[in-house]
């Protein structure tokens, strides 16, 4: 059995995006798909230690308070499910802005569970690892499998890998901006749009809808239908997060700034579409043959901060164990 694994994981950004969440297992109230990023990773070491309590590092720096509870809480899963048992130290490393909306708790969180399961002294299924990725952050499902994947909204679901990385003809530019932590967790943001958003059943509808006219759009690779798609469910989800009293107002003045630019890119003739998480930073999709022509573009808007052009990522995994 290793006793010290370091496991790397890719973030995503879902095309559909999934919001709301219910029941002790976080079932997903709305199902997604997503592209996994190969710039946005995240490295995370774990070893089994003799102390008292578990120690927990984020980017080099002792986490404390709710970064280090989320961890701690997380780790308790698996230790109440008998999977590991005793502390452990972990260390996590990421290559990209946490907790501004850049899918840092998707490749967090796959990362420590992929590290997780190889300490475990069970047998833990792809499947199962997935679920339980997604019991510490709901898109963390999706970095289990990496490339565009889903996560269905049924019952404690997996995700499925619809194609791998290798397959994806498309890649993402992220244009960061400049921003505060986000005020709002996703958890809390969800809890708070379910209770207080008129638009938050719509949002379920709509989201429902869209998941399937995705599945179809990109049977034929149609990145105009695609992409339009994407852009309108960002655009459902923050208009349910906006109406939420108080409101999730997660958008800064760089994020509209991406997004008007993407707007007049595509009169243009350039096929770009944006999308936005829980968060100010703007992800926006194109063909991989117009990759550097958005990054550059992305790069001279005023408000942008740092420019991180992506391919598609593969699965979560191991890349050292003794
Ligand atoms: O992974 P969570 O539980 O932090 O929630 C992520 C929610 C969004 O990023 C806004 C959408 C998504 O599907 O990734």
């Amino acid at each position: 059995m290793s006793s010290r694994v370091t496991a790397v994981a890719h973030a995503n950004i879902a095309l559909c995006k999934y919001w709301g969440k219910s029941g002790p297992l976080d079932t997903p109230a709305t199902p997604s798909i997503s592209l996994a990023l190969d710039s946005l990773t995240t490295t995370t070491h774990v070893s089994r230690i003799d102390g008292e309590s578990d120690e927990v590092l984020i980017n080099g720096q002792v986490a404390e308070g709710i970064e280090r509870e989320r961890v701690v809480r997380y780790l308790d899963i698996w230790r109440s499910e008998n999977y590991i048992s005793g502390h452990l130290r972990i260390d996590s490393e990421n290559s990209f802005p946490m907790a501004s909306g850049l899918a840092s708790s998707s490749s967090a969180f796959a990362a420590l569970a992929t590290a997780l399961n190889e300490l475990s002294e069970q047998r833990i299924s792809q499947t199962m690892l997935s679920q339980l990725a997604r019991r510490g952050s709901g898109s963390a499902a999706r970095s289990i499998s990496g490339g565009l994947s889903s996560l269905s909204s049924g019952d404690n679901p997996a995700s499925r890998l619809l194609v791998p990385a290798e397959d994806v003809p498309w890649g993402m530019v992220v244009g960061v901006v400049d921003s505060d932590d986000k005020k709002y967790s996703s958890r809390a943001g969800m809890k708070l749009a379910e209770q207080s958003s008129p638009y938050y059943r719509r949002w379920v509808l709509q989201a429902r809808h869209d998941y399937r006219y995705m599945l179809h759009a990109l049977r034929s690779w149609d990145l105009v239908e695609v992409g339009e798609l994407a852009e309108s469910n960002s655009n459902a989800m923050h208009g349910c997060m906006l109406a939420s009293r108080p409101s999730l107002m997660y958008w800064q003045a760089g994020t509209m700034d991406i997004m008007h630019s993407v707007v007049s890119w595509r009169e243009e003739g350039l096929l770009a579409y944006y999308t936005v998480d829980a968060g100010s930073h703007v992800a926006v999709l194109c063909h991989l043959d117009d990759l550097s022509e958005v990054a550059e573009r992305m790069q001279s808007i005023n408000s942008v901060v740092r420019v991180i052009a992506n391919r598609a990522a593969g699965p979560a995994g191991l890349v050292a164990c003794r």
